[in-house]
Order: structure tokens, then sequence, then C-alpha cells
């Protein structure tokens, strides 16, 4: 198989800077050699910047807080994701904040679309990200970007002439949130969005609640996007997030997610968010997540029957 990297250095969406570092960090924890060993053909397109978009027209919304450098960034990076979704390899974005995945959805959606086949995105995170700016309680706009993804109006403008691509609430699936502000979760509810909270987590585990995210992907011929957002991860094991919720998942839980992603052969695309070195300790969450990329790419502690693997 083949993989793409590309580092999206922003961190403006995000109340605490310092995720621009995310990419650089990521590369220094080895997550092109170590998919390399997975015998994976690794491509880095280096870090994409901003320097050349349009300047925009459009009014800036309330409650978004630097809408103008999110909206250049989105616009910058749909149409990037969209050429990697193309060329064949999967790509891997590398946050940068989680208002990325705006852009980076949106471009590998259109792809897909294109192809005949659903784009559906499994979001693991702490927080549920389905803020708008009328629900969003701090107007930071990684809070937000699930919703956006599925079409909540709100952040209308913010692709301006790059197509929008129709992803809805129906083909997110949030996994291992535990943190979800009072506007922002009677909205999840309203659009009956698949949630596997920690509780759920705890009562099922991980094992059966994946099950049903991949069956119904694989149900519809579809195509998974992973928006990975490390503060999903316990902070013992995670500390080098800004918004650090305690609860999260365990090294374990995390790895068995990711191992049972590679098997189901659906993964297309993945974005990796929320690292901020500034904050990390000794690099250990760069390196808990290249470990668990790893994972998602095929490391396995013993060997398995192959998988049919059709994307990778
Ligand atoms: N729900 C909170 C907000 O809207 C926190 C969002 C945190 N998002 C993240 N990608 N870490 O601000
Ligand atoms: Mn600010
Ligand atoms: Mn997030
Ligand atoms: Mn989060």
């Amino acid at each position: 198989g083949r993989v793409a990297l590309l580092g999206v250095p922003i961190d403006m969406g995000a109340a605490q800077r310092g995720t621009l570092m995310g990419p650089a960090a990521l590369r220094i924890a080895g997550i092109k050699p170590v998919l390399e060993s997975l015998s994976i053909d690794v491509l880095d397109h280096g870090d994409i910047s901003i320097a050349q978009v349009a300047p925009a027209t459009d009014q800036i919304p309330a409650n978004a807080n630097h809408y103008r450098d999110i909206q250049a960034w989105t616009r910058t990076l749909s149409p990037r994701a969209y050429d990697l979704a193309k060329s064949g390899a999967i790509p891997i974005f590398l946050g940068g904040d989680h208002s990325l995945s705006m852009g980076s959805i949106n471009g590998v959606a259109r792809y897909w679309l294109e192809q005949g086949r659903e784009l559906f995105v499994l979001w693991l995170d702490a927080h549920a990200d389905y803020n708008t700016p009328l629900t969003t309680m701090t107007a930071n706009m990684h809070g937000m970007s699930a919703a956006f993804v599925c079409g909540e109006p709100g952040l209308d403008d913010l692709l301006g002439e790059e197509p929008r691509a129709s992803i809805t609430s129906a083909h997110l699936d949030l996994f291992g949130i535990h943190s979800i502000d009072p506007l922002e979760k009677k909205l999840v509810h309203e659009r009956r969005i698949a949630i596997a909270d920690m509780r759920a987590i705890d009562e099922f585990g991980v094992a059966v609640l994946m099950h049903s995210v991949i069956e119904r992907v694989r149900a519809r011929n579809g195509v998974l996007h992973v928006s990975f957002d490390l503060d999903v991860l316990d902070p013992g094991i995670a500390p080098g997030v800004g918004t650090t919720v305690p609860g999260g998942a365990t090294y374990r839980e995390a790895h068995l997610v990711m191992e049972l992603l590679y098997d189901s052969g659906l993964v297309g695309s993945v974005d990796i968010v929320e690292l901020n070195p500034f904050l990390d300790e000794r690099g250990r969450t760069a390196r808990v997540a290249v470990e668990l990329i790893a994972s998602l790419f095929g490391q396995q502690i013993t060997d398995r029957p192959t998988p049919s693997n059709t994307l990778m």
C-alpha cells in the first residue's frame, strides 16, 4: 500500500497555541520509518502553507474565533486532500488542531463521492466537536469541525468556491466521547448521531462497539475516514494536548480500535490532530500517536491471517 503524509500546521482553531508544531513532532517520533517497516510506500509531502489563498469576501460570522485563518486553511487543504485521495494513496493529515478536518474530510469525501462511494467518518475524540456558532461556549472552531463536515449551518461560506461535499450526520460515528457541551449534546441527540461514549465503552468494550461502526460502513460499501483526536486517550498516556479530559481511552483500548480498523480494510484516510508538543512530556504523546498509527496500518503482536484489505 501507499501512504501520503501531509502536515497541516494550524493552531488558530484551538484556545491554546502550539499544535502547529505537531507535524514536526510526529515526524521526529518516526511516523515515516514506522510505516515503512510495515512495507508501506510513504511519500511525505511536507507541510501545506496558506500563502497563495485568494482574499475572502464573505462576512465574518459571530462566535467563530480566527475565522479568516481557518477559512484560508480550509480552502487550501480541501483541494489538496482531494488530490491526495485521487492519487490512490491513503492520506494521513498531520495536525494541527481539529479544525483541519473541515478541509481534509471535505476534500476526501468529494473524491469518494465521485467514485460512487459514500465516506463515513469515525470521530475518535474526548469531544463531539459538534458545536455551531449558535451552540458554542468558547467560539473555538476546533469544537465545530464535525458539525461543519455534516453540513450544519452557521459557517456556510467557509469554503467559498471550493465545492462542498455532501456528508450528513448519518455518516458520523462519535467514539470515546467524554465531554460535551449542553447545547451541543442537544444537537447531537436531535440529529440521532451514532455515539459510543465512555460509559458505553466501559459497559460493552471497544470491540463490540467498533464492530457496529464497521458493519454500518461495510453494509453500504462505504469508505471510512478516521479523525483521531489524541485527547480521546487518557491524559495519563497522552498529556500533550490542549484540552485534556480525565477518563479517556486506555493504551490497550486504543490499540484494539486501531487493530480492528486495520482488519476491516475500510480505512481510506486519517487525521491525527491536537498534538501540542509545547505541552507534551519528552515526546510521550507523539510516540504513542505513532505507535497507534502502526497498529492502524497493520502492526501485529503475532501474525494473523491476512485480512481482505481493499484499500491499503
Ligand atoms: N466543546 C468544547 C468547545 O467547543 C471543546 C472542544 C475541543 N475540541 C477539540 N478538538 N479538542 O470549545
Ligand atoms: Mn485568539
Ligand atoms: Mn476534536
Ligand atoms: Mn478533543
